[in-house]
């Protein structure tokens, strides 16, 4: 079958690498994909936003299978408008998306489910958030509602902190995703991300894996999108794993038999148990760079028995082997960074064993040399027998890749090493 991708992160090199390992495959399209899609599928000028484009396009190529990697396309329903003219698509429609596309409804619906997560609160206006956090007191946690690339949410220390991150919303720092805050109990414990295929009522768990949320080592710094990530995750206990399956089962029988795709449950494993900090409704990214090289079964085929409603087709594959993914970032993400450095190195890198490297801001210069074009530039993932080694590999291999302004975190993984203490 042909399948198009849409997306341009490492996630979606990460799951297109692997759809082109399926016999499934045969034409894979990425829209408009980065500068390592284009060794594995053919990069093609298309805006996923742009439902009508990717309409025309899938109907002129013979798609069968539409992937959607990022949020912003499925909040805004184009999974919805390729499926009323008949093509199969991995990803929620909108009225599914409203999980990750606004943090009230996704609120709503877990205190519906008994889904343990946060105590909460909404505010539309800034007098009555700020009299609410000076009640509360700080540590607390403010959340612009609406998507704000991840960049939305001040866990704050101090009170001060956290009035200033109330004002900031409601003057414009997110634009219109911050018209409308909640405001969160600060909740404290390890993250574990689980992602979970979501068909027909049903959810299909994928191995856990630990992002890296704050910029800088030592968990300092701003937020972002993730710096560095493991999978699985050593420190979870069994009684822990089951406690999330079944949390990520209850969310998928709600979600309804039309949500179709991946449900991501970011967990903090509190002392009372885990509970969820926020669903999203895509692959995670950094996650997907070491979750699917562990799946060993086809990914083509169970994406297509997803969007199709094939419950009963799905199954599961892991392999024993441990993965640990490193992000290489310009220097000044979050915040505003330079592009068009040229990137050296990556061929040496992943000539050694066990070591992939997923692009993501990545892109070709008129002369052809492979520059970084994004905030997050590569993500560096070594696996193996142990979490020791995989984490060496993946180290080893960031040495090998250099470009001006080369951002990355030291100490990925390193907590774990230490144990469920390092978080106390
Ligand atoms: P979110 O965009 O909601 O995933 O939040 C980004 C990050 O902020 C999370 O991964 C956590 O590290 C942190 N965070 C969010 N909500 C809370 C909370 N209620 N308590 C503690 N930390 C939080
Ligand atoms: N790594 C966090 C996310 O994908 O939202």
């Amino acid at each position: 079958m042909n399948i198009l991708v849409l997306g341009s992160g490492a996630r979606e090199h990460a799951i297109t690498r692997a759809l082109n390992e399926s016999s499934m495959t045969d034409s894979l399209f990425v829209a408009p994909g980065n500068g390592g899609t284009s060794n594995v599928a053919q990069n093609v000028a298309v805006d996923p936003m742009d439902a009508a484009a990717v309409l025309e396009f899938a109907k002129s190529n013979n798609i069968r299978l539409v992937v959607i990697g990022p949020e912003a396309p499925l909040v805004a329903g184009v999974a919805d408008a390729l499926r009323e003219a008949g093509i199969a698509v991995f990803g929620p429609g909108a009225a599914g998306a409203q999980l990750e596309g606004s943090k009230n409804f996704a609120k709503e619906f877990m205190a519906k489910n008994n889904i343990p997560t946060a105590a909460y609160a909404a505010f539309t206006s800034a007098a009555p958030a700020l009299e609410y956090v000076r009640e509360k007191g700080a540590p607390i946690v403010v959340k612009a509602d609406g998507l704000a690339a991840g960049k939305g949410v001040v866990v704050a220390e101090t009170l001060e902190d956290a009035e200033d991150a109330v004002r900031a919303c409601f003057d414009g720092a997110f634009g219109d995703a911050g018209s409308s805050v909640v405001i969160e109990e600060c909740m404290r414990g390890p993250e574990c991300s689980m992602l979970s295929f979501v068909t027909g009522g049903q959810s299909f768990p994928m191995a856990p894996s630990q992002d890296h949320k704050r910029a800088y080592d030592g968990d300092t710094g701003p937020n972002t999108g993730g710096m560095g990530v493991y999978s699985p995750v050593p420190i979870v206990t069994d009684a822990e794993m089951s406690k999330m399956e079944a949390i990520m089962q209850t969310a998928a029988a709600a979600a309804g038999e039309d949500y179709r795709g991946t449900l991501y449950g970011g967990f903090m494993l509190t002392e009372e148990g885990p509970k969820i900090v926020e669903f999203n409704v895509r692959f995670g990214d950094p996650e997907t760079q070491v979750v699917l090289p562990r799946l060993k079964s086809d990914l083509a085929e169970i994406m297509l028995a997803v969007a199709e409603g094939r419950a009963e087709d799905i199954k599961l594959e892991w392999s024993d082997d441990w993965a640990v993914g490193v992000v290489l970032a310009s220097e000044g993400y979050p915040g505003a960074y330079e592009k068009g450095h040229v990137i050296l190195g990556i061929e040496e890198a992943e000539a050694l064993p066990d070591v992939t490297v997923y692009h993501a801001g990545t892109a070709r210069n008129a002369d052809d040399e492979l520059v970084t074009a994004g905030g997050r530039v590569l993500t560096v993932v070594g696996k193996g027998a142990t979490f020791e080694q995989a984490r060496e590999k993946a180290y080893e291999a960031c040495e090998l890749i250099s470009f001006q302004g080369k951002q990355l975190r030291h100490d990925i993984g390193k907590k774990a090493l230490q144990g469920r203490s390092a978080w106390e």
